[in-house]
């Protein structure tokens, strides 16, 4: 999964970026350590990647976007890796297909470490190097490659809880934190006046392309929940029988609930009675009080149907939670699972991402950059849906009230939660 390119301007200076980029890369692999090497091989849904692929391609990324074109002492750590771990650059040449990154038993993981070894030593080597006229556009692709591994770090866990999730021995990626005891409290509205507002980056720090330009739209008065949808809630619209009420559901959502056989969350089960769930610390009892995650937009549009509300749109969300302070429960937190709101907090950040009904388009005067980079971006705003505000396993300096995370409808492996609107 890629996303879209930040401004030429916002580069942050070499020595923060360089201690910057190696904290990234480090924790990447800190984060695969709990993982035995037969775990990092396996690819368990065309959507999700293994992790070793995602150490290999994340490297890639720097070694065909920095290193092979601004650093002329550096050789290619291997001529196959360029086929091997592209994604979905076009313009840098052929690549493996998608659905058999799973088959890649070769290059091993000591061998992809040493990729990711090498790299580094020479990404070093870049930016300790003496200014050149290519300065400005080193540390602008250098930073694009910190946020771009960033969103690979959070796909890492996710599609490590999705492996784990299909094997009958549920394996937890590490242990449980004790649960912190809060209780959700009961729902409440924030409410806007319509009016003018202003929408996407406005300038300092990093951002990626697919938020700007900025610019102001007209808002009709709402108002937004106070807080994500909690389990409980949730749980309501299943046992009122929320799945088998077609005239709840979008057509397209009521063809792939038949068809997939949903009947709740993607990994809940019913046992005697009670909800279970998967989670990165293992198998256990869904909490009430957390917010729902793993729905797709089908489900959230639905529950939100049920409820009488309807779910926001990205501006919407954008108007509100660009009033907050971004802080929340992230990677950082080590707890890989939503959380209940603490008091006094919108929740607008980290636990959840929380669809919206917008559609992923450019805004207004959107322009993708040139060269290969540009297929970062631009070329996925079609058919997909903005989700805002970051997850349990977003790193919390990835994440801003301008930020567009964007899936299929039909997407739930993610953090994805619901936050209604009225
Ligand atoms: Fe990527």
């Amino acid at each position: 999964m890629n996303r879209p390119l930040p401004s030429r301007s916002q580069a942050i200076g070499r020595d923060a970026l360089l201690d910057n980029l190696r904290r990234v890369r480090d924790l990447t692999v800190r984060l695969c350590e709990p993982l035995r090497a037969e775990d990092s091989v396996v690819q368990s849904a065309p959507e999700t990647s293994p992790a070793k692929w995602h150490l290999a391609h994340t490297t890639w990324f720097f070694e065909n976007f920095l290193l092979i074109p601004y650093l002329p002492e550096y050789g290619p750590f291997h001529p196959r890796f360029g086929f091997l771990f592209n994604s979905y650059y076009e313009s840098m040449g052929e690549f493996h297909p998608r659905l058999q990154r799973g088959l890649l038993s070769r290059p091993s993981l000591e061998e992809i470490k040493a990729y990711r070894k090498y790299v580094d030593q020479y990404m070093g080597m870049l930016l300790e190097a003496p200014d050149t006229a290519d300065a400005e556009q080193i540390r602008t692709r250098a930073t694009l490659g910190i946020h771009h591994e960033q969103q690979h770090q959070e796909l890492l866990l996710t599609d490590i809880k999705h492996l784990f999730a299909c094997n009958p021995l549920r394996p937890a990626y590490r242990e449980a934190l004790a649960p912190d005891g809060r209780a959700s409290p009961p729902l409440d509205w924030l409410h806007l006046p319509s009016g003018m507002y202003a929408f996407g980056h406005g300038g300092g720090g990093f951002a990626f392309d697919n938020e700007s330009p900025r610019h102001r739209r007209y808002l009709d008065e709402f108002s937004l929940a106070s807080r994500p949808v909690t389990n409980a809630e949730y749980t309501d619209f299943i046992v009122a029988g929320g799945y088998r009420q077609p005239t709840l559901w979008l057509s397209d959502g009521w063809r792939k609930i038949n068809e997939a056989r949903w009947t709740a969350p993607l990994y809940w089960e019913q046992q005697d009675g009670e909800w279970w769930q998967m989670t990165l610390a293992g198998y256990r009892r869904v909490e009430p009080d957390e917010p729902v995650c793993h729905v797709s937009y089908y489900e959230a549009d639905a529950f939100a149907r049920w409820a009488g509300k309807r779910l926001p749109t990205e501006f919407e969300w954008e108007a509100v939670a660009g009033t907050q302070t971004p802080d929340g429960n992230f990677l950082e937190s080590g707890r890989f699972h939503p959380q209940p709101v603490r008091d006094g907090a919108g929740q607008f950040f980290g636990d959840v991402w929380e669809w919206t009904q917008s559609a992923y388009s450019p805004y207004p005067g959107y322009r993708p950059p040139t060269g290969a980079l540009g297929e970062y971006n631009g070329k996925f705003m079609v058919s997909q849906l903005v989700l805002r505000g970051g997850s349990c396993v977003t790193p919390a300096m990835h994440v801003r009230a301008s930020y567009r995370n964007f899936f299929y409808p039909q997407d739930r492996w993610q953090f994805m939660g619901i936050r209604l609107a009225a």
